[in-house]
């Protein structure tokens, strides 16, 4: 059976980074590009009206979020996630990185320490390291392709100067999907000793089981109150080129300090076509998501069977979320530089090198596989190929 995510749209030459900047990335356009997170399917049906319905309008001037725009994020939370969300609660800016960056420049000071848990998304370095804070690093622990936290060395860690811990959650590249009970265990530790929380929740849609995902302020208020939590529809629902994103927190004073300080650097507004495909994708994006998730197992499933088969000298662990694979190909024994020349050269499919997520990253690939599964079986056939022709 073909569903609608089968279809190959041709990206080339619409500008879109994933395609057209495959010279400058990997020095070669002669490559499957399967890096940056977005999906190659078009977003739902009603996102795209709402997007249509406003451009046709032709007067594209200030914007500002009506009523609607707020209920479509509340109900979509409680559908979800079971969470009540008042207004209050919710801030906008324009991207989630950008947001990690205004609550590093509003919570912390520079020369402050700052933990990050690695292998991880790369601007979680450039965050911290840009804004002259200092990166503590408080690695996961991997057994058998499975990662967990290593809390005691991350209680060691924290000192007098350690202000902030930027969580991944769920986790980009390594696809966990943080359990309650790893939340309270690193919530207590940080509240414990003031450590402010922020919590990268972008991939908090894109998760497999349903009801397996905890947002971060919907923990007891000791826990959270001293955090900062982020969320946006573009990876869900394939709309990262809109621009808009929301901070939420259960704390008044917190999120009017991170607002101020987002309207000082004149980063506190959304784009005007983001306003009304996220109105749309929170009224009407169940089915299409649910009918996602599906493909995208499937994808993944396909991915793991098939090295399995062909090539077990590399291995992918199912994700509990997110698109992204997190390929083991340390059973190549390619040193470092010559693993990612192989994938692009010799595969001709282009990856995430793993070590742009960290030194942990080393011999491991990051692959995006929100694509059909045409492409997909073309990625691999590549791959195996390759493999075979190492010897
Ligand atoms: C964990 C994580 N945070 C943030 C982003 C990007 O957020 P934005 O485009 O809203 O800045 C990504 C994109 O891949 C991501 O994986």
């Amino acid at each position: 059976m073909t569903t609608r995510f089968d279809e190959i749209i041709d990206r080339r030459e619409t500008n879109a980074v994933k395609w057209d900047s495959r010279k400058e990335v990997f020095g070669t356009e002669d490559l499957l590009p399967l890096w940056v997170a977005d999906m190659d399917f078009t977003c739902p049906p009603e996102v795209i009206d709402a997007v249509v319905k406003k451009a046709k309008h032709g007067v594209y001037g200030y914007p500002k979020q009506p009523p609607a725009f707020y209920q479509a994020i509340q109900g979509w939370l409680k559908r979800r996630f079971n969470a009540d969300v008042p207004k209050e609660w919710i801030s906008t800016i324009p991207g989630v990185v950008p947001g990690i960056r205004m609550a590093v420049e509003a919570f912390t000071k520079p020369g402050d320490k700052i933990i990050i848990q690695t292998p991880v998304y790369p601007p979680f370095y450039s965050s911290v390291e840009d804004l002259g804070r200092h990166l503590i690093k408080n690695p996961l622990i991997e057994e058998n392709g499975y990662y967990t936290m290593d809390l005691a060395d991350l209680e060691k860690k924290i000192d007098a100067r350690t202000k902030m811990l930027i969580l991944c959650h769920p986790h980009n590249p390594i696809g966990r999907v943080w359990s309650k009970e790893e939340l309270t265990r690193l919530a207590e530790i940080c509240a414990k000793h003031n450590v402010f929380i922020v919590s990268d929740e972008i991939h908090s849609d894109l998760v497999y089981e349903k009801g397996t995902h905890t947002p971060f302020y919907t923990l007891p208020e000791a826990l959270s109150q001293r955090t900062l939590t982020f969320i946006a529809g573009s990876k869900t629902f394939n709309t990262a080129g809109l621009f808009s994103s929301l901070a939420i927190s259960n704390n008044a004073e917190l999120l009017r300090t991170f607002t101020q300080t987002a309207a000082q650097f004149g980063v506190n507004h959304l784009n005007l076509f983001g306003i009304e495909a996220m109105t749309a994708a929170y009224s009407h994006g169940d089915e299409w998501l649910d009918e996602l998730l599906v493909y995208l197992r499937e994808n993944a499933e396909y991915i793991i069977n098939f090295l399995e088969t062909h090539i077990p000298q590399v291995k992918m662990w199912q994700p509990e979320a997110t698109y992204l694979g997190w390929l083991d190909c340390r059973g190549l024994g390619l040193p470092k530089d010559e693993l990612r020349k192989f994938m692009i050269e010799e595969a001709k499919i282009g990856l995430n090198d793993g070590a742009s997520f960290g030194e942990e990253g080393v011999g491991f690939q990051r692959i995006n596989f929100a694509c059909p599964r045409s492409v997909i079986e073309e990625a691999m056939t590549r791959l195996k190929q390759a493999v075979d022709r190492l010897g």
